[in-house]
């Protein structure tokens, strides 16, 4: 079959060959293309030595837009097609979920304004609020943020005193820490209902589920220094809980290093095997992922029993000393770990 074309003579009974490409600290640097990116791309799209492309998806701790808007928006920083089905970032296995919360009112935190409410909708979440939404809602929620000319125009009209919420989905990275933080607490201690009695967790009847969607404390964006990430907003929201109730609040964990995510980006490779070579592969994909975070590509490619290869352009520093999750092979660049990998496949 195709499949087996697709690699080298020797290997015509192994699986299938892919790779997962974190994208921020590897493909880009904020808004700049690193300059392996383009040249690792073209070897995976057919210069290579099997003179076929190879399977591979961007898995990334990033978010904060739709799918194809993004997918759009890399095709041409990348000078590549880049379509959703291989593209998986922090909230995309949040789709799964819609279906347990299709009318009930959720609260969706992170990214500019109100586009993660757009992408909670385009998931199946009907009704998603921002925390924008309570702050126009009723401004003494957070006395020390008036929303501007432009936030007001993203609000939706809601009542919240009567909008119990069952779900705060943390899709990217918090713009106002201090007003998620603070409508984060109203919503749980209230049970759901701003503003409302405190209620005893026993005597809950349902408690508001909270969950992240990337863990990542550190990511390296255009800065010299590695920045914050969404991780650190979720230090930042539980030291403050603990603080009020003694307690950190119970919460699922979805991204990069997490076996859900990892298990969702496989079967996004396994398809496109599967479509690539339109045979299915009934054998597990041998897959690299190049990544230049320890905590969440290594961590999490070395737990799926993929090939980690990291890379020296992101947040991690060989002159800070070994890193904290050991991965298969070191690189300078992901043009490097790419070449590297289809060497092991020879
Ligand atoms: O917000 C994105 C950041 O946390 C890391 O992104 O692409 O390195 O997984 P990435
Ligand atoms: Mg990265």
């Amino acid at each position: 079959s195709l499949a087996q074309q697709a690699l080298p003579r020797s290997r015509q009974e192994c699986p299938p060959v892919a790779f997962a490409l974190d994208i921020d600290g590897v493909l880009l640097r904020g808004p700049d293309v690193l300059p392996a990116a383009k040249r690792a791309l073209n070897i995976l799209e057919g210069d290579n030595p099997f003179k076929k492309k190879i399977p591979y998806i961007l898995l990334t701790n990033g978010g904060g837009v739709a799918e194809d808007e993004r997918c759009k928006k890399l095709s041409a920083q990348l000078n590549r097609t880049i379509v959703p089905s291989q593209y998986c970032q922090a909230h995309t296995i949040l789709r799964k979920l819609s279906h347990d919360y299709r009318d009930k009112p959720v609260l969706v935190l992170g990214g500019e304004f109100d586009k993660v409410r757009q992408v909670a909708k385009g998931y199946g979440y009907r009704k998603a609020y921002t925390t924008l939404d309570v702050l126009a809602w009723n401004p003494a929620v957070w006395p020390f943020h008036k929303l501007s000319e432009i936030e007001k125009t993203t609000t939706e009209d809601v009542d919240f005193s009567n909008t119990p919420i069952s779900a705060i989905f943390v899709y990217h990275d918090p713009r106002n820490w201090a007003l998620d933080v603070q409508v984060a607490c109203d919503v749980i201690l209230s049970g759901g209902i701003i503003g409302g009695p405190y209620k005893k967790s026993d005597r809950q009847t349902e408690p508001v589920k909270l969950i992240f969607c990337n863990p990542d404390l550190l990511w390296k964006s255009d800065f010299d220094r590695p920045r914050l990430g969404q991780g650190a907003f979720k230090s930042a929201f539980q030291a403050i809980f603990k603080q009020i109730t003694g307690s950190e609040y119970p919460h699922v964990q979805f991204g990069k290093p997490t076996e859900e995510t990892y298990h969702f980006a496989e079967e996004l490779l396994q398809a496109q095997i599967n479509d690539l070579y339109s045979v299915k592969n009934s054998l597990r994909p041998r897959i690299y992922m190049i990544g230049d975070n320890p905590e969440s590509d290594i961590a999490g490619a070395n737990a799926a029993k993929w090939s980690s290869v990291l890379v020296k352009t992101g947040v991690y520093d060989p002159l800070q000393g070994p890193p904290s999750h050991l991965p298969t092979h070191y690189a300078e660049d992901v043009e490097e770990a790419v070449k590297w990998a289809i060497v092991q496949e020879m």
